[in-house]
């Protein structure tokens, strides 16, 4: 049986990238990042906290960066998926959808993220360069 619920940033990094200055990033602020080339999507949820994830949204690759901060998670601009930013979960539409079609919307990726001397740092894998 699988989880509704994906694990939250299940790899450990091998490295930190700088990414963004803590001040740049305020409360219920969004920003594109790129780490390795790939697109990252951070957000600074209403308690403070900073969330990172792909900025690409897994069900038609729109740019997360453009949607909308809505309690704890990504609102996608295109067809409005919302996926929970601390754990990557699809809050809408699976949890409306049938059960036939709610196993194929899939979680969003996160990335490892901490801020330390007034910076934002992503986790860098070796496999991403
Ligand atoms: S592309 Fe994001 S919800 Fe469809």
């Amino acid at each position: 049986m699988s989880s509704l619920t994906p694990d939250p940033c299940p790899l450990t990094p091998d490295s930190w990238q700088k990414v963004l200055r803590s001040a740049d990033l305020k409360p219920g602020a969004l920003a594109k990042v790129f780490v390795a080339g790939k697109p990252v999507l951070l957000a600074r949820l209403e308690d403070g906290t900073v969330a990172a994830a792909t900025a690409v949204c897994p069900h038609r690759g729109e740019d997360l960066s453009a949607g909308m901060l809505y309690m704890g998670a990504i609102d996608c601009p295109l067809h409005h998926y919302l996926y929970d930013l601390r754990t990557g979960a699809n809050r809408y539409p699976r949890n409306v959808f049938p059960a036939d079609l709610a196993v194929d919307v899939r979680p969003l990726p996160l990335f490892p993220v901490q801020e330390a001397d007034g910076w934002i740092l992503v986790g860098r894998m070796k496999d991403e360069g």
